[in-house]
């Protein structure tokens, strides 16, 4: 794909080969009919004639992927980064309140204002370390973004409350987790509550291979209550040892891309979405290509609803400057070329809606057997 033999490009002009070559001995460049042309010869070319050359977009190329650089960063390129935690577990068993708790004893320490604008993921500081969390502890969320192939979790908080043990959806989580072999600590929660039984939770687990380190095993059990913020700093300081562990690192000093962990319409600044940085920088002003849309950065808002240039590596940021409200879970790739990423934008939006409109259709054609 992107180049053209002289005999292509001169049917494409309408014009004869032997023009073609002319117009080549004139640039200084000898060729035949079956030359392959560079793309830089053709635009040239194009000019001469007058003809403004547009490169054609092919199918693979409309694969977000193909805009990725390598991720064969040699190790000196590599930086440490911080781990994204997800909060699992069943319903009412405190994930909320345990995000609440954490965000509360951390975030707002030294920010004037405190948090202003909820973002939908957000980072703490703990001994000086990082750590991103995503806001969207739902499995739902969990399951739409890895069907989408968006692996964003490095480390899965499960939280399971003490005074009533595991539960279906403890069960659900844990089996998500496992499928995206992220690994798990576990939160028993609910530990100020009088009939807590934290040794039930450790025997239930241990039935889900969830062996706790005091009985010999791998997994980290940490006891909290996330009502009086108590062993939040201890789940915090686990959260880092089990980082260490993974090595988790990226390239910052490359092209942004990353995953998509909300996206909404507002009525005022159009569409806005947080944008998870997996690996290289985003920079405001920056052309971007997210999911089936596209766009430039027009402002960047951090969890704490401040304003900023740039977002490296687990970095969590709210944008503005997309045409569409992309998905949660779709990717981005930031482009050098706005031209570029107009055009890879615009084809895929394209595509994603002759995809509905031939789905559409195969749904009706089910009607219709339906109603035989
Ligand atoms: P869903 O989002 O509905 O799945 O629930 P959740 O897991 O987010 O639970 P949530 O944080 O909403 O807490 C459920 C109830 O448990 C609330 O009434 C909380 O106040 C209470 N709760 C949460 N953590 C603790 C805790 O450490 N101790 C006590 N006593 N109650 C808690
Ligand atoms: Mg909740």
């Amino acid at each position: 794909p992107g180049t053209l033999t002289v005999g292509e490009l001169a049917a494409k002009l309408h014009k004869d080969s032997s023009e073609i070559i002319k117009k080549l001995m004139f640039l200084g460049v000898m060729a035949t009919k079956n030359e392959q042309l560079s793309k830089e010869t053709i635009e040239l070319l194009g000019e001469e004639f007058g003809v403004e050359v547009e490169e054609e977009v092919y199918v693979d190329e409309l694969d977000i992927e193909h805009y990725v650089e390598e991720d064969d960063d040699k190790e000196e390129h590599l930086q440490e980064r911080p781990p994204v935690v997800t909060i699992m577990g069943h319903v009412d068993h405190g994930k909320t309140t345990l995000l609440d708790s954490i965000r509360h004893t951390k975030v707002t320490e030294g920010e004037a204002g405190g948090i202003t604008q909820h973002i939908g993921a957000y980072q703490v500081e703990e001994n000086g370390k990082k750590i991103t969390f995503l806001d969207t502890p739902g499995h739902a969320a969990f399951t739409t973004m890895r069907a989408r192939g968006a692996q964003v979790t490095d480390i899965t908080i499960l939280v399971v409350a003490a005074d009533d043990g595991v539960m279906p959806q403890t069960v659900e989580a844990i089996n998500h987790a496992k499928a995206a072999e992220v690994p798990i600590i576990v939160a028993v929660n609910k530990m100020d509550k009088e009939n807590a039984n934290p040794d039930r939770v450790m025997q239930e687990l241990s039935e889900h291979n969830l062996l706790p380190e005091a009985w010999g095993g791998d997994t980290i059990f940490v006891n909290v209550s996330a009502v009086k913020n108590e062993g939040i700093d201890e789940l915090l300081e686990m959260i880092l040892l089990v980082a260490e562990v993974e090595e988790l690192k990226a390239n910052p000093d490359k092209r942004g891309r990353g995953t998509v962990v909300e996206a909404e319409l507002d009525k005022g600044r159009g569409p806005v979405a947080t944008l998870l940085v997996q690996s290289g920088t985003m920079k405001v002003g920056d052309p971007i290509v997210v999911g089936n849309t596209f766009g430039r950065i027009r402002a960047m808002v951090n969890d704490v609803g401040r304003r900023v240039k740039t977002a490296g590596p687990s970095t969590p940021v709210e944008i503005t400057g997309l045409n569409d409200v992309p998905q949660a879970g779709d990717q981005f790739v930031i482009f050098e070329d706005e031209k570029k990423a107009r055009q890879i934008g615009e084809a895929r939006g394209v595509r994603a809606r002759d995809e509905e409109r031939s789905q559409t259709n195969k749904v009706s054609l089910d009607d219709l057997f339906d109603q035989i």
